[in-house]
């Protein structure tokens, strides 16, 4: 297939169409389907791609680290110490070094200005995987998944609990928005998107058939539908102080029984991961001792659940991450 988007950056979900958006879908299932039919060809044999992580990563480093060797690439990755960038050098001449050197780039951290800065003057293929304001792959892989449990994501009613103002809150809103689903934010009205953003999600509705919906109703937001995302109610870069206050906030939008009840039978539970939903972890069984609460945005028996496709999503972030590179990076996709 011709493919459109090579040279593209993916910064954020507001760049894309619907169009590409299922292309790259498209070619996440295929990827999917030649790895598990031992059928993959490394078409990029020899490029080389640069990892800059300034926050941690389980899921999103290793898929872009095992999709690049899938498809034949080498790998730098560069952590929050160890490197120049934004210390002794401005993210502008390390992006002009490192395009220099790689034919891609992908960046996690702060501020969504680093991951445009580094597009614009390294002249390659940036891939934003995960700032404080977007998580566009991310994203992707939610999509896929749902695609594979519904067969399809127009008309698909997504009910998102909790801190609707991050960086998942506002991406699933905006894919949601180009894709034709009926999308809601179910959390206080303090951790509602920002306006604009809303404004320009129903602008795309409008085009799309979608259905953008902001509401502090646990039940009648997330009655009947197919998809019930949550994700963590502090956010990495956010202060450990935050907790108190947002447990407080958030803990009547955590997602238990009751609320995948009242979402039906053949509703699926998602989370980006990570997720505090026992004690085995060590910021969970310090939030325990402080507040008492042995599981936060979600409860273990929902985790659990044969409702929960925590872990399909987790794995399709390496099908759809492995896309992005090679859609950005191949002449024929
Ligand atoms: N969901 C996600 O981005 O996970 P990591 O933080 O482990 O990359
Ligand atoms: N909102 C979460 C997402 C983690 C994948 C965070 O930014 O920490």
């Amino acid at each position: 297939m011709n493919n459109r988007l090579k040279g593209k950056s993916l910064l954020t979900l507001l760049d894309y169409t619907k169009e590409e958006i299922m292309d790259l879908l498209n070619l996440s299932i295929k990827l999917k389907n030649d790895k598990k039919a031992g059928l993959e060809t490394k078409p990029l044999l020899g490029r080389n791609v640069v990892l800059l992580f300034e926050k941690d990563s389980t899921r999103t480093r290793c898929a872009f680290e095992v999709g690049a060797y899938d498809l034949g690439m080498n790998v730098t990755y560069l952590g929050p110490t160890g490197s120049q960038m934004g210390k002794k050098e401005s993210i502008k001449d390390t992006a002009r070094v490192l395009g220099r050197m790689y034919d891609g780039i992908e960046y996690r951290g702060f501020k969504q200005e680093t991951v445009e800065i580094l597009a614009q003057y390294s002249k390659v293929p940036v891939w934003n995987g995960l700032t404080d304001m977007y998580h566009p792959t991310q994203i992707l892989a939610d999509f896929m998944t749902i695609l594979e449990k519904f067969g399809k994501l127009e008309g698909i009613k997504l009910a998102y609990f909790g801190d609707a103002r991050n960086n998942m809150g506002n991406s699933l809103m905006i894919g949601s928005a180009l894709m034709g689903m009926d999308f809601r934010a179910v959390a206080p009205k303090a951790y509602w998107p920002n306006k604009d953003l809303v404004a320009k999600c129903e602008e795309l509705a409008e085009k799309s058939g979608a259905k953008i919906t902001l509401t502090e109703d646990v039940k009648s937001g997330g009655k009947n539908v197919d998809v019930i995302y949550t994700d963590v109610w502090v956010s990495m870069g956010e202060s450990e102080t935050a907790w108190a206050e947002r447990i407080h906030q958030m803990e009547k939008y955590q997602v238990n029984e009751k609320v995948l009840k009242n979402a039906g039978k053949k509703a699926i539970f998602m989370h980006c991961l990570p997720a505090f939903h026992n004690l085995d972890t060590v910021i969970g069984m310090d939030i325990y001792k402080k507040f008492g609460n042995e599981c936060l945005e979600v409860t273990e028996g929902v985790f659990e659940s044969n409702q929960s496709v925590v872990f399909d999503e987790a794995e399709n972030r390496l099908h759809t991450i492995k896309a992005v590179m090679y859609a950005s990076l191949a002449d024929q996709i």
